[in-house]
């Protein structure tokens, strides 16, 4: 088994707001192992990307522990942060709004190398030969090099946003939602590149999506998040032949295709995620599970090994 690039403990991040306080992010643990891939599962506002972005520093986690490579880096400065950074990089869900419209393909990915003295006392030569080069890896033609952003279409907006990533020669990319504003036919394309590059640099990521069958195609193992905090977690394959958390059931069973003859009954999630302001001490997904019972009403459940490395968090589930 490898070592894990990234260790990530009691995680929370709560944000102040008028109304109360937001519990984004609330005691997520979990781990990632070099060359593999995490995916990242849950519906729109259970945490993901705030999760994601407080791995990057690119917002404070409230308290926890994220250790890099070996090393704590909540309790990094400015300095030694800009330093692990540069192994450490994310994709954007939108690359349209990531990127600076005033700025051409050249530009894009030439401001990281520059930024960061990649190519210390580099001739504009050697940048241009480095854009050229990352244009080729990520599959951008030659020809688009003085394009702007809103000439191209959006798979190749986050071919920039890849090149971009990629300028740094990170080993872990944070990817958050990167092929779910592009065509189905474009995702595949991305998709295949992520992998492609995964396998040619033995890259970590971190998938984020709210896509169970991007992430199946994807992970090696999965998270599913509710409500800012981990429901189930497992080994891809063991999570897809065998869901025990009442939500991942739900989710799977929207979303996969029923193999005709089997004997499977697709769930109703009833109502909407409701939002993590002030959570009570209880089960988050209490309101909208089909199995909730006098059982379930004794606090949050604590997230459990129920068999190996498959975690879940549900009373009913020991
Ligand atoms: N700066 C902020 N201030 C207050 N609340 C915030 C802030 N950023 C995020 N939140 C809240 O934190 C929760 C988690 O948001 P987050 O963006 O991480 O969810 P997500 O799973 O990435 O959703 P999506 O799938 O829509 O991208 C949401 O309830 C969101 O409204
Ligand atoms: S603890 Fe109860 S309410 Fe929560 S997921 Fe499990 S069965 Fe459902
Ligand atoms: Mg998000």
């Amino acid at each position: 088994m490898s070592e894990p690039i990234l260790e990530v403990k009691n995680l929370k991040k709560y944000f102040k707001t008028n109304s109360g306080i937001v519990h984004a992010v609330d005691d997520c643990t979990f781990s990632i192992q070099k060359g593999k891939t995490l995916g990242v599962v849950g519906e729109s506002g259970c945490g993901k990307s705030t999760t994601g972005r407080c791995i990057l520093r690119l917002i404070e986690p409230t308290s926890g522990s994220i250790r890099f490579m070996g090393e704590e880096i909540t309790t990094m400065n400015r300095k030694q942060m800009l330093g692990v950074r540069k192994n450490m990089q994310i994709i954007f869900q939108d690359p349209y709004y990531s990127l600076n419209p005033r700025n051409t393909v050249y530009q894009s990915i030439a401001a990281p190398i520059l930024q960061n003295k990649l190519i210390p006392g580099a001739k504009k030569i050697q940048i241009e030969e480095r854009v050229l080069e990352l244009m080729e890896t990520v599959g951008l033609a030659e020809r688009f090099i003085n394009s702007y952003p809103h000439e191209l279409d959006g798979g190749r907006r986050q071919r920039i946003g890849i090149a971009r990533a990629l300028a740094m020669e990170p080993q872990f990319i944070v990817c958050d939602e990167p092929v779910s504003a592009l065509d189905v036919s474009i995702q595949a394309q991305i998709l295949n590149l992520l992998q492609e590059l995964q396998e040619t640099r033995n890259l970590t990521y971190m998938f984020i999506t709210h896509d169970l069958s991007v992430v199946n195609y994807f992970s090696d193992d999965i998270v599913v998040m509710y409500l800012g905090q981990i429901v189930e977690q497992a080994p891809a394959e063991k999570l897809f032949d065998k869901p025990l958390h009442p939500y991942t059931k739900a989710l799977l069973s929207a979303e996969l295709e029923p193999v005709v003859g089997a004997n499977t009954k697709r769930i109703q999630l009833k109502g909407e995620l409701s939002s993590p302001l002030d959570p009570p001490d209880e089960c988050r997904f209490a309101k909208r599970c089909q199995y909730h019972c006098a059982e379930c009403n004794c606090g949050t459940p604590p997230l459990i090994e129920v068999e190996p490395d498959h975690f879940v968090a549900c009373h009913l589930v020991k």
